[in-house]
């Protein structure tokens, strides 16, 4: 999408962090802005900031797991800030430990959120953005962890690695419709994450890991708070969309990482000489080739 100006953005988790940042820029690039979040507190801080300046920011009281709030969200906004072409599925949770200390509650949770607050954001949006026939952008925020697993971040990887494969794919489904896919691979930002467990939902309280714990917040501030500024971020994101990128990925500290598991990946794959059925399936189409000429 080169034009941003004038397009109307629906930003979920708007109250804060990451999603805060991608409100502030969009808004500066002319966009009109919904932000979306859970925590009114966070909306009414963020519109303390908006209400300082001329951008047109609508806030709306959404918990992302819930579909018809959802859609009535989107007909409020629509009503208001003129159709959604820009969709930005940022807000996200997290809680870290061994995944055999996980009870059913914490995947159920995060798994809500991050994946199927995603989902519930595509199928609201997407069928508008098509019959429309404008096109549009999706950035869907995921993390490095869409790429590296690391100990004890399991459900949240789980989480990542499922918004790799859904932007990958929806990228593929929508370029035909004009709308562009993106997909935000941050490591760590300066942002309120550390408190996620906050916006948990009485009936999936019960955890193996940790609730409110104040100790516990600060020690995973001290993580983030040397982290990218969210405006910052959302710069590269403003530059995504504007040139098309699928991925976003603006940490160079992970290039070492990255290229030892594709390095991984590449020498545990079979070779073709390895593989008698190997020219048989090829000349059947296989789903391998497929993808590689999706990609010509
Ligand atoms: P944050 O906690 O500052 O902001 C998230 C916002 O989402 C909060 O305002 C929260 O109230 C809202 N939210 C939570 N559950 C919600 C729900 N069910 N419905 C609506 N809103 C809800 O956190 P941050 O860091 O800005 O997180 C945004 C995204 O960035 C997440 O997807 C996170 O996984 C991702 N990310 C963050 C990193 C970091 O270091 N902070 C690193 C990599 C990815």
């Amino acid at each position: 999408m080169t034009r941003v100006a004038g397009r109307t953005a629906f930003i979920t988790g708007g109250g804060s962090g990451v999603a805060l940042g991608q409100a502030k820029i969009f808004a500066q690039a002319g966009c009109k802005v919904a932000i979306a979040d859970i925590r009114q507190d966070h909306l009414d801080e963020a519109m303390a900031w908006f209400d300082q300046t001329d951008f047109q920011v609508m806030p709306v009281k959404l918990d992302i797991t819930d579909r018809a709030a959802y859609a009535a969200a989107a007909d409020a906004v629509e009503a208001r800030l003129g159709p959604v072409e820009l969709l930005f599925n940022t807000a996200g949770v997290s809680i870290f430990g061994p995944l055999e200390k996980a009870t059913y509650e914490d995947w159920d949770w995060q798994l809500s959120v991050n994946l199927n607050g995603v989902i519930n954001g595509i199928q609201t949006f997407v069928p508008r953005m098509i019959a429309r026939g404008n096109g549009g952008h999706i950035v869907n925020t995921a993390s490095m962890s869409a790429f590296v697993a690391l100990k004890g971040t399991g459900i949240y990887c789980t989480t990542k690695m499922a918004i790799r494969g859904l932007s990958e794919c929806l990228a593929l489904d929508l370029a035909e419709h004009g709308i562009g896919v993106s997909m935000l691979c941050p490591g760590a930002v300066n942002t309120n994450i550390h408190e996620a467990v906050l916006t948990r939902p009485e009936h999936l309280r019960n955890t193996g890991y940790y609730g409110a714990d104040p100790a516990m917040f600060a020690h995973l501030k001290k993580v983030i708070e040397v982290g990218m500024e969210p405006e910052t971020l959302a710069r590269y994101v403003l530059d995504g969309v504007e040139q098309d990128q699928l991925y976003i990925l603006p940490y160079p500290e992970f290039r070492g990482t990255l290229e030892d598991i594709h390095m991984r990946v590449m020498m545990a794959l079979a070779r073709p000489e390895d593989d008698p059925d190997y020219e048989k399936r090829v000349a059947h189409g296989v789903p391998g080739g497929e993808r590689r000429r999706a990609d010509a």
